[in-house]
């Protein structure tokens, strides 16, 4: 399953551990809350909650204690590595109850068909994968969410509100070009067609509000400060990539202004906020 992956959706371990800590600070508790008082409400039995694009299992960490149980988790990815990471780093979880977590995974393609995925699921989670998947995709995806009555809990998809917010460091003039760049970067297919990029969370919410649903937005954004200094290099750094590989003949331009910026953090100069939304999709309420 591996060698079929395209290289702009093969996430390394080690940026998914980097990021960790500040994806789960940024997260909506009032969505997790939300998640949490549905499946409570609905609970007849063992909880099956998918996870596309599992990663290392980031989500599960997150998510299992806020979430009532038993439970079990499906975790979904193309990474054999990142599967295998999960199933270790995920063995001691516990639900807000205190119990095991257990848990299965799979290696699938999630552009192939996410329908078959979520039958017979009481929830549907993701975390920082809405921006590769295509407008198609997401009305696949709730098509199949309506079809079983499934709540979607997407967390984290980037929403385009970037900005480095300076406490005495100088305006930067290539900050623009940098992050138009890097639009243009998030459109490039990641195996799913065109990616929606920073549009995805406005589709997602089209997308189920066509079936009827409701679906609740909140504000989950990044701000790296010193202390966040390592991820927001390796931040800078993605984002030179990326840049780079749209501008080729910029690459010096672009080598500077990555320089610069993360200096600029490190040295407590700038804030470095990268904008996301986490979203939930409910089913409209059955009539008394
Ligand atoms: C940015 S990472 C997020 C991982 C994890 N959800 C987290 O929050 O740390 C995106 C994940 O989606 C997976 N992915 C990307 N395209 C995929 C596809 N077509 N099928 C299955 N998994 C995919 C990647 O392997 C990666 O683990």
């Amino acid at each position: 399953m591996s060698d079929a992956i395209v290289p702009d959706a093969r996430f390394a371990a080690d940026w998914l551990a980097l990021r960790e800590p500040a994806d789960h600070a940024a997260r909506s508790s009032g969505l997790s809350e939300a998640a949490a008082a549905r499946l409570h409400a609905a609970r007849d039995d063992t909880l099956r909650i998918v996870d596309l694009g599992c990663g290392s299992g980031s989500n599960l960490r997150h998510l299992a204690p806020r979430l009532p149980g038993p439970q079990h988790w499906h975790l979904v990815d193309h990474d054999a590595d990142l599967l295998a990471r999960a199933a270790r780093e995920c063995a001691e979880q516990r639900d807000r109850s205190g119990r095991p977590v257990t848990l299965e995974t799979i290696a699938a393609d999630l552009a192939r068909d996410p329908g078959v995925l979520i039958a017979g699921a009481h929830l549907v989670t993701a975390a920082a994968l809405l921006d590769l998947v295509d407008a198609e995709w997401l009305d696949r995806l709730a098509s199949a969410c309506a079809a079983h009555a499934v709540p979607a809990l997407i967390a984290l998809s980037v929403d385009g509100d970037l900005a480095f917010e300076a406490d005495g460091a100088p305006e930067d003039e290539d900050d623009a070009f940098v992050f138009a760049r890097l639009a243009e970067h998030q459109h490039r297919d990641k195996g799913f067609g065109a990616a929606l990029g920073t549009q995805a969370p406005a589709a997602f919410e089209r997308a189920f509000q066509r079936h009827g649903w409701h679906v609740a937005s909140a504000a989950s954004p990044w701000r790296l400060g010193r202390d966040d200094a390592r991820l927001a290099a390796a931040l800078i750094d993605g984002w030179r990539e990326a840049a780079t590989a749209q501008a080729p003949a910029r690459a010096a331009r672009i080598a500077g202004w990555a320089r610069r910026r993360a200096a600029d953090v490190a040295a407590g100069r700038a804030c470095c906020r990268v904008g996301h939304r986490d979203l939930l999709a409910t089913p409209p309420r059955a009539e008394p």
